[in-house]
């Protein structure tokens, strides 16, 4: 069966309402930051509908028993930021996944050849079978860092059918290269913007997500 990747852009008035404040260029630091957490939050929880694994199970009310259903503690779910900007996005993924274990990686953008070079890897040696990821990188835009990063982690054991790549604005290259070679991958993202500029920025974007996140 041949897969295609699937890029999911929820229709949330919460999505849309922080992804205005994140794209104003008047938006101060401070305020971006948090508009970005707030986008990992809503992006996170539209992502794991359907995809967290459950068990159900019984439990006891103050009144009597009934039916439940929990998250499967036993399935690992693994959360990786891609440093800097990820990081932006991960308090707000935390929060709903506090099970989770988080492991960074830091990947540097070069400015002239936009390749991305990898200067910290917090990765297990090895994933176990069935663990979820969630790899947290808000700019797809040429592909490099997030291509570095897909070839990091599924070297390691996961496989792109159970991970979850959460965005705040996509672009038309990064989506071709994902799409060619990892098509049972799913992405969330608040948009997806036309195009990259000489530089490499998603036009129109919301300039450097790392710069405006931590005001450097
Ligand atoms: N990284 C950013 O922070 N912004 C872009 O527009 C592209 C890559």
């Amino acid at each position: 069966m041949s897969m295609q990747l699937r890029v999911y852009v929820p229709d949330h008035p919460l999505i849309k309402h922080w992804l205005a404040i994140a794209r104003d260029t008047n938006t101060p630091s401070v305020l971006f930051k948090t508009a970005i957490t707030e986008l990992g939050r809503w992006l996170t929880y539209e992502a794991v509908r359907y995809w967290l694994p459950t068990i159900d199970t019984s439990i006891q009310t103050p009144l009597s028993e009934c039916a439940a259903t929990l998250i499967n503690p036993e399935v690992p779910i693994a959360v990786i930021p891609i440093l800097r900007a990820g990081l932006a996005l991960l308090d707000g993924a935390q929060t709903l996944l506090p099970l989770a274990s988080t492991y960074h990686l830091g990947l540097a953008r070069n400015e002239e050849t936009l390749e991305a070079s990898c200067y910290l890897n917090k990765l297990p040696p090895l994933f176990a079978p069935d663990t979820r990821v969630i790899i947290l990188e808000p700019m797809l835009a040429t592909g490099g860092s997030i291509m570095t990063a897909m070839e990091e982690v599924t070297k390691r054991g996961a496989d792109p059918a159970s991970m979850r790549v959460i965005s705040v604005v996509a672009a038309p290259p990064a989506l071709q290269k994902l799409g060619q070679h990892y098509p049972s991958l799913t992405i969330y993202t608040a948009i997806i913007d036309e195009g990259l500029n000489s530089k490499g920025y998603i036009v129109p974007g919301l300039g450097d997500a790392g710069d405006r996140a931590f005001g450097t």
